[in-house]
């Protein structure tokens, strides 16, 4: 039996997704096979061990949150334990999306710790995670990217004049969100240069890196990779629908029960969408991901084709879209869950 540490919550604003990742995983797991030990990770970033019947799910409107008061959990270079007896883990999942989780940084830990986990290595996680990077790598194997600049909180500070002259000449709309986010935090449609003042400064509050994009006018397509078997697949092709009184794919649009739906396959051409599926692939192997990764584009009414950006955890609940692509592919969520465990 192997024992799989699900690691969830962290210290990134997508500590309560990262749980109900965890829970649809802990709910999927071949128990047959695997001892699934849930570590959480709390807000202020100490490591617990979470009893086997802790809710990662909603309920009555509450998202699940690791609590403080847990038993800690040590987390070294000699492996996990807690309250001194070592927890022998064979296999970690980190289910942890955005920065301290999706970044490298528990990639990093584990490498030292010489412990196996599923997903990206430290490289592809950093420049997976961070879009400043992960732009122009996806430029240079030729996807095509949104233009746009990168600010740092010390750039805007002494110069915000000049970037906002800058900003203009990529023509409003603009979008300026953090370049290492995730779920849309932060992140804003400007419409004039009136407006991007205060976006910037709300944008730094969640990083001290922005990005300033051109807004691409088109829909949003989102492929998701997974290796099959030590073959890496790509699912088919899905177009996220957005309630219409969003502007966006924001936080709501995302996270609102109803607010957004999925249709798959794509409404598109069958050629685009098969090309989608080549350019997702090469953006995978662009950044040297493992194991999963949900490559995320636009799509634009002349059919060009703009990758926005990967994600090497992607969302896990059972009702995410990853696992829904893959459900439309063939491929249920507990066999996903034990594709990436073999
Ligand atoms: N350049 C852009 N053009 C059009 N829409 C954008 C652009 N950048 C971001 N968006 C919108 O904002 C959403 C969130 O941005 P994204 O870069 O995907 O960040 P996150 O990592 O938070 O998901 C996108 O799904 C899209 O709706
Ligand atoms: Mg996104």
């Amino acid at each position: 039996m192997k024992r799989v540490a699900i690691l969830c919550g962290g210290r990134s604003s997508e500590h309560e997704i990262s749980c109900i990742s965890a829970g649809g995983i802990l709910g999927a797991i071949d128990r047959s096979k695997y001892l699934p030990i849930v570590i959480g990770i709390t807000k202020s970033g100490k490591w617990v061990l979470l009893p086997e019947n802790f809710p990662l799910k909603i309920v009555d409107g509450q998202l699940p949150v690791v609590p403080e008061s847990a038993p800690s959990v040590v987390a070294d270079i000699a492996g996990f334990s807690c309250q001194g007896k070592a927890l022998d883990i064979d296999v970690v999942f980190p289910a942890l999306h955005g920065p301290f989780g999706e970044d490298g940084t528990i990639q990093g830990m584990l490498e030292m710790a010489g412990i196996e986990y599923i997903g990206s290595g430290v490289l592809a996680s950093a420049a997976a995670m961070d879009k400043s990077f992960a732009k122009p790598i996806f430029a240079s194997h030729g996807l095509k990217v949104a233009a746009g600049l990168t600010v740092t909180s010390a750039q805007w500070k002494i110069n915000s004049a000049e970037i906002t002259r800058e900003a203009s000449s990529l023509s409003y709309p603009v979008f300026v969100k953090p370049a290492r986010g995730g779920s849309s935090r932060g992140t804003h449609k400007v419409h004039s240069h009136e407006q991007l003042a205060a976006a910037m400064e709300d944008a730094f509050t969640f990083d001290s890196k922005v990005m300033i994009e051109n807004a691409v006018v088109g829909s949003e397509i989102e492929c998701a990779v997974l290796e099959i078997d030590g073959v890496v697949k790509a699912s088919i092709v899905g177009k996220i629908s957005i309630d219409s009184k969003f502007e966006f794919y924001d936080f709501e649009a995302k996270y609102l029960d109803g607010a957004t739906s999925i249709e798959l396959p794509a409404p598109i051409d069958q050629d685009i969408a098969d090309e989608i599926r080549v350019q997702a692939l090469k953006a995978f192997h662009a950044l040297d991901c493992r194991d999963l990764a949900r490559v995320d584009f636009f799509l634009t009414a002349n059919n060009e084709i703009i990758i926005n950006e990967l994600n090497t955890m992607p969302g896990f609940t059972e009702t995410s879209v990853f696992p829904k692509m893959w459900a439309a592919t063939g491929v249920s969520y507990p066999e996903i869950i034990d594709q990436l465990l073999k």
